[in-house]
């Protein structure tokens, strides 16, 4: 599956993530500003944690999608499910965009593409976690329908031994997709 996107004025090609991206993904990764990628459970600017994540994929546990531009790996959003477990219907959002391309509408297209996922695994409720100073992750997220429903105190341990407090938002997947459909990105309940 690939698809193409020009927002404004710049064009993203999404495709799935397979075993050849590990050094694409790092390199994207350490790009990153360290605080960014704190809503994680682990920290993917490691080899072996990325190489967990291919395996998973491969296995199902994510559908993982990456976004490119030129040729590099820009964006992407990871849909976590686990259908073993007592919350079959629940999956779990991670998007991450690349400083450069940020503020081009990149990341709530993303987390579109998010919706179509859960919609097509049948899910009913979405979640997404981040750290509460993450505005623009939360704007995105609330922008799409989702409402925080969690705040857990000092869940994340940083590098240098600060403590952070982590929100968890959550959306049901019906409504939230319908009103995409229906009036477009944007709308708020
Ligand atoms: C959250 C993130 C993915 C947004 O990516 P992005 O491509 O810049 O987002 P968009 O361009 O789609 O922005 C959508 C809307 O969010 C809001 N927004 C974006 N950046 C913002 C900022 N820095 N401050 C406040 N609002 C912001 C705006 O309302 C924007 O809409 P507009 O441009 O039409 O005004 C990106 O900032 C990121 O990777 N953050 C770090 C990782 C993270 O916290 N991920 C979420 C955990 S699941």
């Amino acid at each position: 599956m690939i698809q193409n996107v020009t927002l404004k004025g710049v064009e993203f090609e999404l495709r799935e993530l397979t075993a050849a991206d590990r050094n694409t993904v790092l390199a994207f990764a350490a790009a990153l500003p360290a605080h960014d990628l704190l809503f994680l459970r682990r920290d993917i600017t490691q080899t072996k944690v990325v190489e967990a994540w291919i395996a998973a994929t491969e296995a199902g546990a994510f559908t993982t999608l990456l976004a490119e531009h030129e040729g590099a790996v820009v964006g992407c959003i990871a849909l976590y499910t686990d259908p073993l477990s007592w919350s079959p219907h629940v999956g779990e959002l991670r998007v991450l965009v690349a400083d450069e391309v940020r503020k081009h509408g990149l990341g709530r297209w993303l987390v579109e593409q998010g919706f179509r996922i859960a919609l097509d695994k049948g899910l009913s409720k979405l979640t997404a976690q981040m750290t509460i100073d993450q505005k623009a992750a939360i704007t995105v997220f609330e922008e799409l329908g989702f409402r925080g429903e969690a705040l857990l105190k000092d869940q994340v341990r940083d590098a240098d031994g600060k403590m952070h407090d982590l929100v968890v938002l959550a959306c049901d997947v019906a409504n939230a997709s319908a009103r995409i459909e229906a009036y477009g990105i944007g709308e708020s309940a």
